[in-house]
């Protein structure tokens, strides 16, 4: 489904601070970091881990995490087929406009949906990364960090995922992290190391 356009007699502006003279400015490239996987796989720990250290090296940095965006641009969507969808689109869009200004954003969103990631991905197109967080259902309530899944096993969360909602695997991530087997560290270096190679920014 195409978003409708309902605003008419728009015109685009050209900004003449470009991505590029900010890329110049900054010294790093911009790019979407979306990770995505069940709830406590450990996608908003390890995108603040890798923010940190990004942080640290002085480069310019944002997490978009679901609980938070939930909380304001979000806040009137629950978590039908439909509302997810459309949390993804909106965080897509806005997604976009951080790569313009030159930010490295990680977007820590369960993302279940394939065919949702997959417009993001067409909307950003080569600058998104997409991230899984491997971690088993297991393991994931076996933590149950927020109580979640003890509720939603208790009928008292509908359409929770995993449980009464699925999540669908991406098939051909960037990047494919064992988040249920290693450390937050191991894992936020796998995601600079990937960085680093694909030139986002230059080791020192
Ligand atoms: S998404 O499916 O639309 O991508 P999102 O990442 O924004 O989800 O929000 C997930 C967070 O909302 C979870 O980490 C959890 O804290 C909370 N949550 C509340 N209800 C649900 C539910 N039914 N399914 C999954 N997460 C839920």
């Amino acid at each position: 489904m195409t978003t409708q356009m309902k605003s008419s007699n728009t015109v685009w502006h050209h900004a003449t601070v470009t991505r590029d003279r900010r890329a110049e400015l900054s010294k790093h490239k911009s790019v979407v970091l979306w990770f995505t996987g069940l709830s406590g796989a450990g996608k908003s720990t390890i995108a603040h881990a890798v923010e940190e250290q990004l942080h640290q090296k002085g480069y310019h940095t944002f997490v978009l995490d679901g609980d938070n965006v939930r909380h304001g641009l979000c806040g009137d969507l629950g978590f039908s087929d439909a509302d997810r969808m459309e949390n993804i689109r909106r965080v897509g869009e806005v997604a976009k406009l951080f790569i313009e200004a030159g930010v490295i954003v990680l977007t820590a969103f369960i993302s279940p949906f394939r065919a949702d990631r997959d417009k993001a991905r067409q909307l950003i197109q080569e600058d998104f990364v997409e991230i899984y967080c491997d971690c088993s259902l297991e393991v994931c309530e076996e933590r149950d960090v927020k109580g979640l899944y003890r509720k939603a096993r208790a009928g008292e969360i509908k359409h929770f995922t995993g449980i009464s909602s699925p999540y669908e695997i991406p098939e051909n991530p960037e990047l494919s992290i064992n988040t249920g087997g290693k450390t937050i560290e191991e894992c936020a270096a796998e995601v600079l190391a990937y960085l680093v190679k694909r030139g986002v920014y230059q080791e020192k």
